[in-house]
């Protein structure tokens, strides 16, 4: 498994983490044994970064990492949560330094830590991104030893840059994979050079990029995949990263042809992430096979020339004019 170390961040993370969404809910049934598995798993394999948050089954995810780290001191994982999404409603005022400190110091308990590594804003409002004070009350939280670093989780790249103007950002997570592009033109440049760790979230585009489901198939109620396919409960661009299902299906079929003899689509469109550049890809996982199959990809040197432009112009022909102009 390959690691960089991020500047900002002050550690050497895992080129391939773990993210820990479908432990908590949201993803079907996921049994509270299974989601141990799947961690260990991942740390056994050589993953270092875990990727949770406070409202991922409303602590659920949180406390499976915690109870996992209990049994795994010596395991070097770091740890991001994310807070925000707790808001009820979710309204750019609930964003204040009296509300960080209760959700970190809950954040802190599931996760049994005095001090959490990363805290990520939870896709906030644009509003609270472009308010200095938010970036003065993490700076608190800091000095408070509540949490050790900050970081932002974003939509668009427009709110990514916005972020990078803050010169003790740790991190941005925004989704990037073979179907979203964008964070390739500004967003991973800059943050590269100024040594702020990129978390590439949904790299799987909810899995159509492992080119294993089809037109036919169905995901269970409780699937967010099957819920949010129009944007209902969330921003839509997290389910198959905004792409149709029935185009994102389609094209993968074309992304699963050009997968390298001897790995699995789902390792190649991992691969890309980390060929492109970007930190650590944070792949989420319904079973531990899964986790041990994503953490193999870290150890993928780089992808050909003509794999790259080939997905490239997939990407062009037909996801972009889904996806591009929104995000
Ligand atoms: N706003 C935010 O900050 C935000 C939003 C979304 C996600 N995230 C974070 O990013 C992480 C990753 O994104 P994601 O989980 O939404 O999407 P993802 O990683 O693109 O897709 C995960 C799904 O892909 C399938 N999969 C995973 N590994 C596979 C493999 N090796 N072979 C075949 N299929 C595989 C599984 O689907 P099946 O279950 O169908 O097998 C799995 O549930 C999350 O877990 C979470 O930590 C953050």
């Amino acid at each position: 498994m390959r690691s960089s170390h991020v500047s900002r961040l002050d550690r050497s993370i895992s080129a391939i983490g773990q993210g820990c969404w479908q432990i908590g809910a949201d993803w079907g049934d996921v049994a509270s044994e299974t989601a141990q598995e799947i961690l260990a798993a991942a740390a056994d394999a050589g993953v270092t970064f875990f990727d949770t948050a406070d409202v991922y089954g409303d602590g659920r995810s949180e406390r499976a990492v915690g109870a996992f780290l209990a049994q795994r001191r010596d395991a070097g994982i770091t740890v991001a949560t994310k807070m925000g999404r707790r808001a009820d409603p979710h309204t750019p005022d609930a964003y204040n330094l009296d509300n960080y400190r209760r959700w970190t110091d809950r954040s802190r308990d599931n996760l049994g830590v005095d001090t959490l590594d990363l805290v990520q804003l939870h896709c906030p409002p644009e509003e609270v991104l472009n308010n200095p004070q938010t970036y003065d009350d993490l700076r608190t939280l800091t000095q408070e030893g509540r949490i050790a670093r900050w970081g932002v989780s974003v939509e668009t790249s427009a709110q990514a840059l916005r972020a990078l103007d803050e010169p003790d950002l740790a991190t941005i997570q925004i989704i990037l994979n073979i179907f979203r592009r964008k964070p390739l033109d500004e967003v991973v440049p800059r943050a590269n050079a100024a040594g702020v760790g990129i978390i590439a979230r949904v790299p799987l585009a909810s899995g159509l990029l492992s080119g294993k489901y089809s037109e036919a198939t169905t995901f269970a109620e409780n699937d967010h995949r099957t819920f949010n396919r129009d944007g209902k409960a969330f921003d839509i661009g997290e389910t198959f990263a905004g792409v149709p299902y029935e185009v994102g299906v389609e094209a993968a079929r074309e992304v699963a042809l050009l997968t390298p003899e001897g790995w699995t689509t789902a390792q190649m469109s991992l691969a890309w992430i980390v060929a492109v550049g970007a930190g650590t890809v944070i792949p989420g996982a319904s079973r531990p096979q899964q986790a041990r199959d994503n953490a193999a990809a870290g150890a993928i040197e780089s992808l050909d020339d003509a794999t790259l432009a080939a997905l490239k112009a997939i990407y062009e022909e037909r996801i972009a004019p889904h996806v591009a102009e929104r995000w």
